[in-house]
């Protein structure tokens, strides 16, 4: 399948079948990673991977350990994006401990159910998976204080909407703590697509700038982009690091139909500032 004859829904739908399968892999007690030196299990400390189910360890299909940038702290409200065995959130709920809550959010039943099953086998109670798209996250505006994700963003069928979702659900003085794939800039759409798959997290990733550009565009700062390994040749797993400033407004989305026929100015009020 070519990128352009791409929609929302068979992004969906590819993407979906592809984590399905691996989910069901991992679920019979086998490493569902293909790539284990760049993606995977091995980017966590041995520690880290100790305190974990097998079958949460055999279904990391990250490229990085974004629990380890996020410096998560007791009392917090933790969002993953694109949680799929639950790697990521179970070590976040350690961190954030009986006060504290971590919500992981996929669109694969079979990733929720092996991460449910995950959860229970690590006893943890402070966490919850919601099923439903990066694009749309089905929380409440400012109610979480970290957004993470492990090699997610560049599956969204519509990355525009994942920023614009992080931000809107991020509480003001809130941060993000990403890893993802990227492309070096120059790096044309075309020469991404020759280099792997949409599902195998290559061709949809965003270039350095266009995530940069993209998490400015919501209002995002003290944004840090730090490449760590190579992936594949002018590709690499890098932490994205951002937050959200304390004084920011909520985002009004322009584009959304007004339901009470009131017309907004563009600072939310009646008239234009
Ligand atoms: C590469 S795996 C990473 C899983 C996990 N973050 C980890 O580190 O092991 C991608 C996961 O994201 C989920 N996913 C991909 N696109 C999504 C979307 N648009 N909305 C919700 N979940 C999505 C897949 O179902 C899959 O579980």
């Amino acid at each position: 399948m070519t990128l352009e004859i791409m929609t929302t829904e068979s992004i969906h739908e590819t993407v979906r079948d592809h984590y399905a399968a691996a989910a069901l892999v991992a679920a019979q007690g086998d490493c569902a990673c293909s790539n284990p030196e760049t993606i995977g299990s091995q980017l966590y400390s041995a520690l880290e991977r100790d305190e974990l189910p097998d079958a949460a360890v055999l279904a990391s299909l990250g490229c990085g350990n974004p629990t380890a940038v996020a410096d998560l702290h007791p009392g917090e409200r933790v969002l993953d994006l694109g949680s799929g065995g639950g790697i990521d959130v179970l070590l976040s709920a350690r961190r954030v401990g009986p006060t504290g809550r971590a919500f992981g959010l996929d669109m694969t039943d079979e990733m929720l159910a092996l991460a449910q099953r995950n959860a229970a086998e690590a006893g943890a109670t402070n966490v919850e998976f919601l099923k439903g798209h990066i694009e749309a996250i089905p929380l409440p505006a400012a109610s979480v204080d970290v957004v993470i994700s492990n090699c997610v963003v560049n599956l969204a069928a519509d990355k525009t909407a994942v920023f614009r979702e992080i931000a809107r659900v991020l509480r003001p003085g809130g941060r993000i703590g990403i890893t993802d794939i990227v492309a070096e800039d120059g790096l044309s759409p075309a020469q991404r697509a020759e280099r792997g798959s949409f599902a195998g997290c290559i061709a949809g990733a965003l270039s350095m700038t266009e995530f940069r550009i993209g998490l400015e565009s919501v209002g995002l700062a003290n944004i840090r982009l730090t490449p760590t390994h190579t992936v594949v040749e002018g590709m690499v797993s890098a932490i994205i690091q951002a937050t959200k400033p304390v004084g920011s407004l909520p985002l009004i989305d322009l584009s959304a139909p007004d339901p009470a026929g009131t017309q907004l100015g563009c600072c939310g009020g009646d008239g234009c500032c």
